[in-house]
């Protein structure tokens, strides 16, 4: 492999695009695109020009090859069938929204049971594995990921953001170093605790146990990571009634959440507070049994339930009956009654909901 690093490049790369015949490929740039020229040549009877604009420095040049395509970010876009513009050398330019956001796909309900030990994990970004908890996404609309780091140390991330409608992460096991926008320090977060990540904050994980291992819920399924080069973190401010899309930054202590009764089912639970500070978007809680092995849920009006077994055993009793162990996961579709049976004592487990 060529060592680029010994050549010492300079100066602005551009991208070539052919273009046998300059004066019109010109005209379009310059006067239909809004590029600029930086240089052509020869005087006399030019064929070669260096045009930027948008961001992007390109070469018009004779020569053979793909006429190339340009995205080209716009605030406002035309009707579908009029987004591909052409110029006279080929090249196509397609206008895209400056500030894609995402789109919510509708629901698509099933029950799903994942387990643990049918599961196997893919690479994903910054050395993680993932386990696909729902790998239908119920039609798109949501993820649901155990991920885990089988090495601790410092993690390989960048500050970085995601376009979402909601995404929360909980601590299963081990400990993290996290740092958020304008959130002040970097903190632990560790086992039974819980973050609301509202759309857009900028964030990094600096650090980990051994063995650390969170279940992350996101909506929709598919959306973007973004980097975000300029930004440093922590930013020295702390803010943590910032609004981010209607959301604000909630980091759900365990330690400082006690245990509470869960209505009269002899379970009790642990509410992490992610209802109020995601704007009712997501809400998260851990149950356990108390005076009862059992617990049956009534229908409840949310879109999406995820449970999923932290610690202990149990028998999951919805269209049959299903033995559930440690890290095993399960959705049921909305408006559906279900509940759990024979709960070991030490049964811990998730539930993550959001509202229809
Ligand atoms: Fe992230």
């Amino acid at each position: 492999m060529t060592d680029l690093a010994r050549y010492r490049p300079r100066g602005t790369a551009e991208i070539q695009l052919p273009c046998p015949d300059l004066a019109p490929a010109l005209d379009y740039f310059v006067g239909q695109l809004g590029f600029r020229i930086e240089t052509i040549f020869p005087a006399d009877d030019p064929t070669t020009a260096s045009l930027s604009g948008h961001g992007l420095r390109l070469r018009l040049a004779p020569g053979e090859g793909e006429p190339g395509l340009i995205r080209l970010p716009c605030e406002s876009l035309p009707a579908e069938d009029e987004r591909v513009l052409i110029a006279p050398n080929g090249t196509r330019i397609v206008l895209v929204a400056a500030d894609a956001s995402f789109s919510m796909p509708a629901l698509a309900p099933e029950f799903v049971l994942s387990r643990a030990a049918e599961a196997e994990s893919g690479p994903g970004r910054a050395g993680m594995r993932y386990r696909d908890l729902i790998p239908s996404r119920l039609g798109g609309r949501y993820i649901a990921s155990h991920i885990t780091l089988p090495e601790g140390g410092p993690v390989a991330d960048w500050v970085h953001f995601h376009k979402v409608h909601a995404q929360m992460i909980f601590c299963r096991r081990g400990w993290a170093l996290l740092v958020y926008e304008d959130q002040g320090e970097p903190f632990l977060f560790s086992v039974g605790d819980c973050v609301l990540q509202p759309p857009l904050i900028r964030h990094r994980v600096l650090e980990t146990s051994p063995g650390f291992e969170v279940v992350e819920v996101s909506s929709p399924a598919l959306h973007e990571t973004l980097a975000d080069h300029d930004m440093a973190l922590p930013t020295g401010r702390l803010d943590p009634a910032r609004d981010f899309g209607g959301q604000i930054f909630h980091h759900g202590r365990a330690a400082a959440t006690p245990w509470t009764a869960h209505g009269d089912t002899g379970f009790e639970v642990r509410d992490v507070g992610l209802s109020g500070a995601s704007g009712g978007r997501i809400s998260a809680e851990v149950l356990r049994p108390a005076a009862k092995d059992h617990l049956a849920i009534a229908a409840r009006n949310v879109e999406f339930l995820l449970g999923f077994v932290l610690s202990g055993a149990a028998s999951l009793a919805y269209q049959g009956h299903h033995g559930l162990a440690g890290a095993d996961a399960f959705v049921i579709p909305p408006g559906e009654v279900w509940g759990l049976e024979h709960a070991s004592k030490d049964l811990e487990f998730l539930l993550v909901t959001a509202p229809a």
